[in-house]
């Protein structure tokens, strides 16, 4: 079998971490693995299921040979080297949201649009992580019928913000539990997390719905190819170190049965129905936790839109929401 060549650029954060672990977890044929991060990791030594490997810092000549470059850094870092890594002729799935919606790149959950990743000009990009979740707990129902609007409200743990962010929360917990509240100081998130709720995840619009929000509307558009899809959503960072939630009402164009839904979403690939209120299942961060499978549960009918179903899932975002949906797209590549 051939093998290939990958480099992860952002190895040493919460998402490059995971992609080497998933890597070989799915046992994906590797040559190579090339672990990049800042300038601040050069020469850090990396444990690894491949063997130890020596961190370098990201630069223009660092992608020779590489047939796959897995972007797990911020937008500018991925904006930066894109067009390094194109030159040198690998394909860039990256998972920051700089190119998401150029038209050229496609955007890719491969459990709803795989067909579009063979699209792609060099560059293919991972979806925002509450978007992957919601769309893979959706799908099924949109293959029913025709989805027009979906409102939403998402959960977000806060591992979603790197590695700094569950740090954030336990450090910040520790001194509410000792009595030292007043030595709190933000730094990763807008305000206190620990024992907190913050309705801002990204910066705002002019008309007041946050970079974050936006993404479940114009990412939705694109992946499920519905460009007229609605979505109104309020993204919440929560004290939850892992897996986020979302709860949401979706609006179909005809009238489904409640029976029908839950045997299309317990056949939907990448989604489990669990869902049995009798017995207090449903999806919750410490069941969805480190596995890649969205949980998908409380369904039932909306009691404002005739058409409407509510429901809520939940899924591990640094796997299925980054670093699975990223290499299962890989393996598209490969095929
Ligand atoms: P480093 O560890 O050297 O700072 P997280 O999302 O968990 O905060 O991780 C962000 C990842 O992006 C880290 O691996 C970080 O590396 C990497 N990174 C940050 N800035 C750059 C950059 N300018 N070039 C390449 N990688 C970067």
């Amino acid at each position: 079998m051939k093998k290939f060549n990958v480099g992860i650029i952002g190895a040493t954060g919460a998402v490059g971490q995971e992609m080497i672990k998933i890597l070989s977890e799915r046992d994906f044929p590797i040559e190579e693995l090339r672990l990049l991060a800042s300038a601040r990791s050069e020469g850090k030594v990396l444990n690894t299921p491949f063997g130890d490997i020596t961190v370098h810092e990201t630069k223009e000549d660092s992608f020779e040979g590489l047939d796959i470059v897995l972007g797990a850094a911020e937008n500018d870092t991925a904006k930066k080297f894109a067009p390094a890594i194109t030159a040198a002729g690998a394909v860039f799935v990256d998972n920051s949201s700089a190119f998401r919606l150029e038209e050229n790149v496609p955007l890719v959950v491969p459990e709803i649009n795989p067909e579009d990743a063979y699209k792609h000009q060099g560059i293919i990009a991972n979806p925002n992580c509450s978007t992957i979740i919601t769309l893979v707990a959706i799908n099924a129902i949109n293959k029913l019928s025709k989805i027009e609007s979906l409102t939403a409200s998402t959960y977000q743990a806060t591992s979603g913000a790197g590695a700094g962010g569950p740090k954030e929360m336990f450090e910040q917990s520790k001194l509410i539990l000792e009595g030292r509240k007043n030595e709190i100081e933000a730094k990763v998130f807008q305000h206190q997390i620990a024992f907190n709720l913050i309705p801002q995840i990204g910066g705002f619009d002019e008309v007041g719905y946050s970079s974050e929000e936006m993404k479940l509307q114009n990412e939705g558009r694109k992946i499920m190819h519905l460009p007229d899809l609605k979505v109104s959503c309020t993204c919440v960072r929560v004290p939850v170190e892992r897996s986020h939630a979302i709860s949401a009402v979706v609006v179909t164009e005809d009238y489904l049965d409640l029976d029908d839904v839950r045997k299309a979403i317990a056949e939907a690939p990448g989604a489990k129905l669990y869902d049995d209120r009798d017995n207090k299942v449903y999806p919750m961060p410490s069941v969805t936790s480190d596995q890649d499978i969205v949980f998908v549960g409380r369904i039932r009918r909306d009691l404002v839109h005739e058409n409407g179903i509510n429901l809520w899932c939940c899924g591990d975002q640094v796997r299925k929401g980054a670093a699975t949906n990223a290499i299962q797209i890989a393996e598209l590549l490969i095929k």
